[in-house]
């Protein structure tokens, strides 16, 4: 039985809630929720109320009691006739947190107890209007053994035992949250623009201290910045952040009380990764800048979902850049977009960001809603201009705080603030699938033509593709590098547009989509010594690392397709070498090659079948042609790309050790990753430790390095998930699997923990090559995985689904073992309703 929720169907909810008081009586395997909630009527309707897996003990309205035979499935009504205007409706349930293993409502983590209620945890905990459009102050008594207990808002009374917490802001019961257990904090404060004193505290487990500092310096910025770039204040007298290690997401934004996976918290220079250190800073700015785009201001309903997600994540995105290199920023999100949010618009898992029918919210906590959402803010931001948007953003907290919107508050209060209209513009929120831009040129007496063309490919439900508003930012490079035409930006509207240019002395390179100025895929004809001048010469940063990129992917996809090719890269490789050392950030992007799944990606672009095997031999012979060629250059560079003195994980540093192991991954290739064995025995930091077991397990000379590695690090969770990762993700394709198959017989390998089992599974499906291996063993073992992950943890084996969301551009044979595994998962007695959506969805 499927039912899909339809966005034409939404209606108001007929009352309101003055306040919700909750109270906990906590026990492993048997916690009582008692809950009064006071509703006053505001339109005509019963009253629906979500409840789900609940043993209920009883329920009343106004201490009447009634009949708990009125629970149909997962709703209770109660007729209009029965209700008087205002009253208070009470219930008192049971609930079962250590059987929990979906990690959705209240749950235990390592014995201590924690929630999740984002998008509809909070009707298993009790009887409620599980809808976000229903907010309302909460009142919170948490009875329990543990020493520590927490939710949302303000403590009102703390007793050992016994702990009362109320939050006066009104917010949906999304947002709930309550964490108990023997946990530790590492206090700070900060005092907000007007002069409030927050407390702010990030709680681990005892032993975990010295690696939650990071969190907390990541938390200060984040409060500064949301005051000094959006005027944002925080409004609660403390602010809690608490690590678990089983949780199915990232983090999450609880009103005063984010919950956090703890590889998003804990770092130490011996521990985390640059990378991990910049996701951390990233995703604690993330849910601490919800508290103003998501919980002051909510989504009316879960189609909205891009409304608080798109803009939260461009919000994360402005602050990083600003805490670190904006153009390094700008590349990595470019990057991911490519790699994440393109590959499921041309696919059967293709959606809008503000999708019209769902029969699982929780498969659309997607890249499209998330990255594609805030690409989306980014072209609104440059169609008004920073003042325009800055207006629109305040008339927006000013108009909305207190209530739950839509992307139609959202764009009404840019037309307003700007009196631009934006009817072509939604388009963008409502149609799913990736424009094509193409691009041909005339030129003609100092005249340069452009003649612009968009068209995007029909989706699933959507075979109609209607112009879009693009905005095109670029500038013109004369043939001696000279910058002749500044950044220029052109709004596209139609399906076929031309532009001119008058008074040009020579013929121009067009820097084209500076900044990336819109989530287009470019088709144009461009040689490569154009290619080649823009990568020396642009202005733009990102459209510097773009024509490089190009270049690069060119080349690889000649190798890939004939096996030759790559002379133009290798030479514009050799001029970035020169001076590396001016820029080691951007010199690591352009070393870095494009990855096995983006060159399957481009190469079914262009109409044709990727081979994996051929990509992958294609991809690691440029690889070493490029190391014969440049040796020295790159041997120097290494050596100069030390970092000595303590680690630190700020931009300048990672930059440097960035290059550094894009030089060590190139040398490994050809000097029998002698260099990556003495990092991996010298290295101070897990930047360097890691990249350098990554080069030692794709050459085969990894057996030692692992022993090691897992003697040192065994009592660390965290760690070991990198280490159960690694493996199938570098492994060469053609062991992968087995080495997979290996790691999961392992007694540590926990696979009901999200992150190890991410880090395995997620590792495999990660290698291209070998998750499409031609002879579906990597089909069929991680499938395997998801049919015994399921029964277990049913969100996070849907999100796993999507690494078959590619599956009909490969050839008749993968296809095949493709099509029997998926098959096989749909075919599972009691498949849970997420998986079986997105495997309808994959295969349909
Ligand atoms: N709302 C969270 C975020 O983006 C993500 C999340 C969704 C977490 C659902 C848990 C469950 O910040
Ligand atoms: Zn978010």
């Amino acid at each position: 039985m499927t039912v899909t929720q339809y966005l034409a169907d939404w209606r108001p909810y007929p009352f309101e809630i003055t306040e919700t008081r909750l109270d906990f009586d906590l026990a492993p395997r048997a916690t009582r929720v008692r809950s009064q909630i006071d509703f006053r009527r505001k339109g005509a309707g019963d009253l629906v109320l979500d409840g789900a897996g609940l043993k209920t003990l009883s329920l009343a309205i106004d201490g009447r009691p009634l009949d708990p035979a009125q629970v149909a499935g997962e709703r209770l009504v109660i007729p209009a006739a029965d209700l008087p205007d205002a009253f208070t409706f009470s219930a008192e349930v049971e609930i079962d947190p250590e059987a929990n293993t979906a990690l959705e409502g209240l749950y235990l983590s390592g014995g201590m107890f924690c929630t999740q209620c984002e998008a509809e945890g909070f009707r298993h905990i009790t009887w409620y209007p599980d809808r976000p459009d229903v907010m309302a102050p909460f009142r919170v008594t948490i009875r329990s053994d543990q020493p520590v207990l927490l939710s949302n808002g303000n403590p009102v009374s703390q007793a050992p035992g016994q702990a009362v917490w109320h939050d006066p802001w009104p917010k949906p019961a999304y947002l709930f949250a309550l964490v108990a257990g023997a946990l530790v904090a590492v206090p700070d404060s900060f005092t907000t623009l007007s002069g409030r004193e927050v407390a702010l505290n990030v709680w681990v487990r005892p032993g975990d201290q010295d690696r939650a500092g990071y969190a907390m310096e990541s938390l200060i910025r984040s409060m500064k910045w949301d005051e000094e770039a959006y005027g944002r204040e925080y409004d609660l007298d403390v602010f809690n952040i608490v690590a678990v290690d089983d949780f199915n997401m990232g983090a999450m934004e609880n009103k005063g009380l984010n919950i956090f996976n703890s590889k998003l918290v804990l770092a130490s220079a011996e521990t985390a990764t640059d990378g991990d250190y910049e996701r951390i800073e990233g995703v604690i700015g993330h849910e601490y800048f919800h508290n103003w785009t998501g919980n002051r201001i909510t989504c009316r309903d879960w189609f909205q979902l891009c409304l608080k997600e798109g803009l939260t994540v461009f919000r994360d995105q402005q602050f990083t850049s600003d805490m670190r290199s904006a153009a390094v920023k700008r590349i990595h999100d470019v990057q991911t977009l490519r790699a994440r949010q393109f590959r499921e618009d041309a696919g059967p898992l293709a959606h809008p960001p503000r999708p019209d029918h769902y029969q699982e919210i929780n498969n659309f906590y997607t890249a499209t809603v998330y990255e594609k959402g805030a690409e989306v803010i980014g072209m609104l931001k440059r169609l008004v201009g920073d003042q325009g948007y800055r207006r629109a953003l305040d008339l927006y907290f000013d108009r909305h705080d207190g209530q739950a919107c839509t992307i139609e508050d959202w764009i009404k209060v840019f037309e307003d603030a700007t009196g631009r209209d934006l009817t072509q513009f939604k388009r963008w929120y409502t149609d799913a699938g990736t424009p094509r831009l193409t691009l041909s040129e005339d030129w003609q007496n100092g005249r340069l033509t452009l003649n612009f063309r968009q068209e995007t490919a029909p989706t699933p439900g959507q075979p109609e593709k209607p112009p879009r508003v693009v905005p095109i930012a670029l500038g013109l490079i004369g043939p001696n590098g000279d910058e002749v035409l500044p950044t220029t930006v052109l709004e596209m509207t139609e399906a076929e547009q031309s532009f001119h240019f008058d008074g040009l002395g020579a013929r121009p390179v067009v820097s084209l989509l500076r900044g990336f100025s819109a989530p287009v895929t470019v088709a144009r004809e461009i040689a490569a010594d154009e290619q080649a001048l823009l990568l020396a010469h642009d202005t733009d940063p990102y459209a510097r690392w773009q024509a490089g990129h190009d270049l690069a992917l060119d080349a690889l996809i000649a190798r890939a397709t004939a096996g030759e090719g790559g002379a133009e890269f290798s030479r514009a490789i050799g001029g970035l070498l020169d001076d590396a050392e001016a820029d080691p950030a951007f010199a690591a992007l352009c070393l870095s090659l494009p990855g096995e799944e983006e060159i399957a990606t481009t190469i079914a672009a262009r109409g044709q079948i990727p081979d994996p095997d051929a990509i992958h031999a294609g991809r690691e012979a440029l690889a070493r042609d490029i190391a014969r060629a440049h040796e020295p250059a790159l041997a120097r560079l290494y050596e100069a790309m030390q970092t000595p003195g303590p680690y630190r994980p700020d931009a300048e540093g990672a930059a440097r050790r960035s290059l550094r192991l894009a030089c060590l991954g190139l040398l490994s290739r050809i000097d029998g990753a002698a260099r990556a064995e003495a990092l991996f025995a010298a290295a101070s930091n897990m930047t360097e430790r890691q990249g350098a077991l990554e080069c030692l397990i794709a050459a085969g000379k990894d057996e030692k390095a692992l022993a090691s590695f897992a003697q040192q690090f065994a009592g660390n969770r965290l760690v070991m998930d990198k280490w159960f990762m690694v493996q199938p993700l570098r492994a060469a394709p053609d062991r992968a699997v087995a080495r997979a198959r290996d790691l999961a017989a392992r007694p540590d390998f926990d696979w009901k923990n999200p992150n190890r089992f991410r880090a395995l599974i997620g590792g495999l499906t990660a290698n291209h090559a070998a998750f499409h291996a031609a002879d579906g063993s990597g089909y069929g073992f991680t499938v395997d995985w998801l049919m015994r992950l399921d029964p277990v943890n049913p969100q996070t084996t849907a999100r796993m689904c999507s690494a078959f969301e590619t599956w009909t551009r490969y050839d008749a044979g993968r296809q095949a073992h493709a099509r029997a595994a998926l098959n096989r998962l749909a075919a599972m007695p009691d498949l849970s309703r997420n998986t079986s959506e997105m495997v309808t969805r994959i295969l349909a």
